[in-house]
């Protein structure tokens, strides 16, 4: 799957007109492809990635996905698309507190009735999170770069064409941090995902072959340091 995004505007009403956060923002992504975006508090980067996400639509412009407009679908048809074919981090876990791990990893697939293997599975992205031997605990009973690592193994679970995290590694130290980047990266290799990552940190944005910048709501190449 491809993704291209042309043009891209969001305005957000406010009582004072239209306040436009996106403006003509335009990306290309191919299938695997991996891309790190920056960019200062404010400047519509999670606007951005909800959109790419289908959770928001533009007020101009377009997403194609697959050459396709995922807009165009039906609410419900949008929603299975989404659920099917794109995996979210965020930077809190959202993980379902009353979950075991092996449960949370495995929602996305409940939500979809997929049938087969997808327990197997959830249990090896498990095991390549390094958590096996965490499957029957709560969220509660991990550390937070854990919760990260499961939510990472969640976003996985439907293997999505399209990986997209908000700040993954915004909460965690800075250790931490580098082993759950590093750990989307390998997963987006093995897996083939396109990824697309928001993230304050120079040190994760480095370590992708590509890094845009949101700067008066477009996106543009990085100023070098
Ligand atoms: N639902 C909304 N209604 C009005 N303004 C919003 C809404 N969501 C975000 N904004 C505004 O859009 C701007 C960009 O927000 P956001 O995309 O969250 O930025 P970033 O993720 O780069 O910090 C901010 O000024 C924010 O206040
Ligand atoms: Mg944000």
């Amino acid at each position: 799957m491809a993704l291209e995004v042309t043009q891209l505007c969001k305005d957000y009403p406010t009582r004072s007109g239209p306040l436009a956060i996106l403006r003509n923002a335009t990306l290309q992504l191919e299938h695997g492809d991996a891309l790190a975006v920056m960019g200062p508090s404010g400047s519509g980067k999670s606007t951005l990635l909800h959109i790419l996400g289908t959770l928001d639509r533009p007020t101009s412009g377009s997403v194609r996905l697959d050459g396709k407009d995922p807009f165009a679908l039906p609410e419900q048809e949008l929603a299975d698309f989404r659920n099917r074919h794109i995996g979210f981090v965020f930077q809190d876990h959202h993980l379902l507190p009353q979950c075991s791990v092996l449960e949370n990893v495995l929602i996305p697939t409940v939500v979809a009735h997929a049938g087969g293997d997808t327990e197997q599975w959830a249990r090896e992205l498990l095991k390549r999170v390094g958590l096996s031997d965490r499957l029957d605990h709560r969220p509660a009973e991990l550390s937070g770069g854990e919760r990260q690592r499961v939510a990472v193994a969640r976003a996985l679970v439907q293997r999505p064409a399209l990986l997209l995290a908000d700040e993954p590694t915004g909460n965690l130290d800075r250790r931490t941090a580098q082993h759950v980047g590093q750990l989307l990266l390998d997963l987006h290799l093995q897996e083939q995902t396109m990824l697309v990552v928001v993230t304050h940190s120079a040190e994760l944005a480095k370590r992708f072959p590509r890094q845009l910048e949101m700067a008066d709501g477009s996106l543009q190449a990085m100023e070098a340091p």
